[in-house]
C-alpha cells in the first residue's frame, strides 16, 4: 500500500514536470512501471499483468493509462490534457469538427484503444508489395526500429517471410507474443462464411502464429476462388468471376465466430463505405474495431470518417498508402497491365508539405505520417529501406501546430484524390457490393 503511494506522488511530480531534472530517470522507470498497468489493475497492485507495451522507452506523455470501460473520470481527464506534455494542443481542435475524436482513447500518444478493448499501436509497418526477402528484412528492421504493429494480408503473398521473423522474434526469452499487434486480411475470393476459417487458420499457419490481433474482411465485394484457393477464378478475357451472393451480414457473423475461437483478438473491414459499416453493426455481436482504407494527404476520407462516427463512434481508421502510394502506378501496369490515376503521386515532395518540413527539421514523410497519427489515425506506411523504415517510425517526438494542421487538412481533394478504386479488376463496379460512387 505504502509502496503503491510512492509511485503514486513519484509519477504526479514527473507529470507536473520535475522530469527534466536528474528525477528524470526516477520518473522513466515508473512509468515504464506503470504503462503496463491499467486503472482497473493499478488498484490491485501489483499490476504487472503481461500487457501490451509498445516500446516505453520513448514514451512521452506522462499520464498513467487507464481502462476507459470501467473508469469514466479517467476518460475525461485524459481527454483534457492528452498532448500537453509534449506540447501539442488537445487532439480535438486540430481535428476537422464533425467526426470521430470526442470518443477515441489515445494511450500513451502511441495507440489507440479500439472498441474490442484492446489497443492498437498508431504507427506499424505495411507490407503490401514487399517481395519474401525484401519483407523478412523489413520486418526484423522494424522490429529493432521499435515497430510492434506489422500489417499483412493473405493476398500480399508474405506471410510466411514474415512469420519467419515472428517465430525467431517470439522465441527470444525476452520478448513476448503479447506485445506484437499483427493484422492480416480475409482475401476477396474468400468472401464466404464457410471459407473464412479455412483462410484465416492458413494465415496462422504462415505467421506461426496462434491468433491474429486484427482481422479484416479485405474488400466489400466478392470474387469466385479459382481451383486451389489461392486466387480468383478468371473468365477467358482475364476478369475475375464476380461472387455476387455476397451477404456482409453473414461474412460477419463468421468472423465473429473466429473471435470466439480465439482466432482474432478484434475483428474490422477494409475498403468499405459507410452505408456497408453500418450495415454490418446493426447485427454485431463483436465490434467493427476498425476500418482500414486509403488515407492520406489529398484524399482524407472525411465524409467516411463523419458517416462511419454515426454508427460507431469508436471505430479506428487505419490509413493505407499513407504517403500517397508512389510505387502503385508501377505496380497496377505490371501486375494487371492497368494505368491508373494518381492525384497523390507528388505527394512527399508537394512545396506544402516539404516548407512544413524545413520548419520542423523533419521528413516530408514525417509530417504526412503525423498529421495523421496526430488525429488519432493509425498508419501503416511501407517501406523496405531501412532508413526509412526507422525514420517512418519517429513521429512522436515532435507536434505539428494546429496552423499546420490546418494546412494540411485543406490539401485533401477527398474523391478526387483516390488512387484505389479497384477497377483493375475488370468488371468489379457491376458487383452489387461494389464501394464507391454510391452511398
Ligand atoms: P521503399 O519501400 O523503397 O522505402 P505508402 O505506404 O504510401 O504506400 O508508400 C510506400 C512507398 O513509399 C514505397 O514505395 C516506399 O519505398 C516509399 N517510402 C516509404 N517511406 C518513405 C520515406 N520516409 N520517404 C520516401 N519514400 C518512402
Amino acid at each position: 500500500m505504502l509502496f503503491k503511494a510512492g509511485l503514486c506522488s513519484v509519477i504526479s511530480l514527473c507529470n507536473i514536470g520535475l522530469h527534466s531534472s536528474a528525477f528524470g530517470h526516477t520518473c522513466n522507470a515508473v512509468r515504464s512501471t506503470l504503462s503496463k498497468c491499467t486503472s482497473a489493475n493499478l488498484f490491485s497492485w501489483p499490476c504487472f499483468k503481461p500487457l501490451k507495451d509498445y516500446d516505453s522507452r520513448s514514451i512521452m506523455v506522462s499520464s498513467v493509462t487507464s481502462n476507459p470501460k470501467t473508469d469514466s473520470t479517467s476518460q475525461n481527464s485524459r481527454k483534457k490534457d492528452h498532448w500537453s506534455s509534449n506540447g501539442c494542443q488537445k487532439y480535438s481542435t486540430a481535428v476537422d469538427p464533425g467526426y470521430r475524436g470526442e470518443n477515441m482513447e489515445f494511450s500513451e500518444g502511441r495507440s489507440v484503444l479500439l472498441p474490442s478493448g484492446h489497443r492498437m499501436p498508431l504507427v506499424g509497418l505495411g507490407t503490401w508489395q514487399a517481395k519474401d526477402e525484401e519483407v523478412e528484412a523489413a520486418v526484423s528492421e522494424a522490429l529493432s526500429a521499435g515497430y510492434r504493429h506489422f500489417d499483412t494480408a493473405f493476398n500480399y503473398g508474405n506471410e510466411y517471410a514474415i512469420g519467419r521473423v515472428f517465430k525467431r522474434w517470439i522465441n527470444d526469452k525476452d520478448h513476448l507474443r503479447s506485445d506484437l499487434f499483427v493484422t492480416t486480411k480475409l482475401p476477396v475470393f474468400g468472401n464466404r462464411p464457410g471459407d473464412v476459417e479455412k483462410y484465416l487458420t492458413e494465415s496462422l499457419r504462415r505467421l506461426q502464429l496462434d491468433f491474429v490481433d486484427l482481422y479484416l474482411i479485405h474488400m466489400p465485394f466478392a470474387l469466385m476462388p479459382n481451383k486451389n484457393g489461392d486466387n480468383f477464378e478468371a473468365n477467358e478475357d482475364g476478369s475475375p468471376v464476380l461472387d455476387p451472393s455476397l451477404d456482409h451480414q453473414k461474412l460477419w457473423k463468421a468472423l465473429e465466430a473466429q473471435v470466439d475461437a480465439g482466432r482474432a483478438k478484434s475483428i474490422g473491414v477494409s475498403n468499405f463505405n459507410a452505408r456497408q459499416v453500418a450495415n454490418i453493426s446493426a447485427i454485431a455481436r463483436h465490434p467493427i474495431s476498425c476500418i482500414q482504407v486509403e488515407l492520406h494527404a489529398v484524399n482524407q476520407q472525411k465524409d467516411l470518417r463523419r458517416d462511419c462516427a454515426k454508427c460507431c463512434p469508436n471505430i479506428a481508421f487505419t490509413a493505407y498508402s499513407p504517403l500517397g502510394s508512389p510505387a502503385a502506378p508501377q505496380h497496377f501496369q505490371n501486375k494487371y497491365g492497368y494505368s491508373i490515376k494518381q492525384t497523390s503521386a507528388g505527394l512527399l515532395s508537394n512545396p506544402l508539405v516539404v516548407e512544413i518540413a524545413s520548419t520542423y527539421k523533419k521528413s516530408p514523410a514525417q509530417i504526412l505520417l503525423r498529421h495523421h497519427v496526430q488525429q488519432g489515425i493509425i498508419v501503416i506506411p511501407k517501406s523496405v529501406s531501412p532508413a526509412r523504415i526507422q525514420q517512418n517510425h519517429e513521429v512522436f517526438d515532435f507536434c505539428l501546430s494546429e496552423d499546420d494542421m490546418k494546412k494540411l487538412n485543406n490539401l485533401d481533394q477527398g474523391e478526387e484524390g483516390r488512387t484505389f478504386n479497384f477497377l483493375f479488376f475488370k468488371g468489379v463496379e457491376n458487383h452489387p457490393e461494389y464501394p464507391f460512387g454510391k452511398n
